[in-house]
């Protein structure tokens, strides 16, 4: 598809519906043709690509993803945490995204602020993907609705409900890809955690567009006729000291046996982007239970994050 090469992923916004679903479907077929251990032997359509993987914080899956479907396929990652490069410190941003623009095809960034993925994108000059922030993490969530489409066969109309902290950037991104696909999605969380009513009113203009219902409620009942169940952790990455805040509001809003009930159907699943903290926001009985799905979303996380790569960088 023309319209993504050379595009960065900073947040959904500003992509169309159809290049979301082309990405969809071009996971899927990543994914029929994995390399790990069976189908295909892997194809080469890295080769001679460069990647800096810039990390300011700690990650598992994204890094692996990034790293191995990369890799695998004849490219080069660099990883470059904030002990190995200087990254607004003692060189700017826009600095540093100059210099990385001049040797690498294209730049992914883990870290604090969306501004400082903004600017990489800007001066680098080459495409950019948001590997979270503090804001959004829009690679997230292309997985987990891979994840929903695989369970259910069909996205449109399908209920996701996030409980949990309704501000934060995996919820955030879940309502900007839902409202643009079509998905019911409903925020279940204290007042106190509402996600930003900017953001909301943006979303509700692309659900207007894609027939989506967003809502945001703290009632937990409101998650009967849910598909899918999703919560993340109580404290984010760099809130650590709003743990014991967090933990006051919502443990009301755990995902357990009760929770799930709440939903009425036999076949709701449960999402997590992980990691999860085990009898925190989920029950150990749920996240290891039949209707858990974390690790086909864990998995997806490579076959969404390649798609987007091959898309953007123009290597199909
Ligand atoms: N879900 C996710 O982003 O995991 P990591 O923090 O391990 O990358
Ligand atoms: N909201 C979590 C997501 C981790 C993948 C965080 O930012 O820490």
């Amino acid at each position: 598809m023309d319209s993504l090469k050379g595009r960065s992923l900073l947040t959904w916004l500003d992509y169309e519906a159809d290049e979301i679903r082309f990405l969809l479907d071009l996971s899927r077929q990543v994914k029929e043709d994995r390399v790990n251990g069976h189908k295909k032997p892997p194809q080469q359509r890295f080769t001679g690509k460069t990647l800096a993987l810039l990390f300011e914080k700690r990650s598992t899956r994204t890094r692996c993803a990034f790293e191995t479907a990369f890799g695998e396929e004849g490219g080069h990652p660099v990883f470059l945490s904030t002990a190995d490069i200087q990254l607004g410190d003692k060189e700017s941003i826009e600095d540093t995204a100059r210099v990385l623009g001049r040797m690498f095809s294209a730049i992914q960034f883990r870290g604090f602020k969306q501004s400082t993925v903004e600017a990489l994108a800007v001066y680098s000059s080459i495409p950019v993907y948001n590997g979270l922030t503090d804001d959004f993490h829009p690679t997230q969530v292309l997985a987990d609705i891979m994840s929903m489409e695989e369970n259910f066969g069909s996205l449109k109309g399908r209920k996701l409900c996030f409980v949990g902290d309704g501000r934060n950037n995996v919820a955030r991104s879940l309502m900007v890809i839902s409202a643009k696909l079509g998905v019911h999605f409903t925020v279940i969380t204290p007042p106190e955690l509402n996600p930003d009513e900017t953001l909301l009113e943006r979303c509700l203009s692309f659900s207007a567009v894609s027939g989506s219902e967003l809502r945001v409620t703290p009632d937990t009942s409101e998650t009967a006729g849910a598909d899918a169940i999703y919560t993340d952790v109580w404290a984010s990455m760099g809130e650590e000291d709003k743990k014991a805040q967090r933990t006051a509001l919502l443990h009301p809003y755990q995902v357990n046996k009760t929770l799930m009930a709440k939903t009425g159907r036999p076949d709701t699943i449960f999402l997590h982007c992980l990691p999860a903290v085990k009898g925190e926001e989920v029950t150990a009985e749920i996240i290891e239970g039949p209707m858990s799905r974390v690790w086909d979303e864990a998995e997806n996380r490579k076959h969404t994050i390649k798609a987007i790569m091959l898309a953007t960088l123009g290597c199909l």
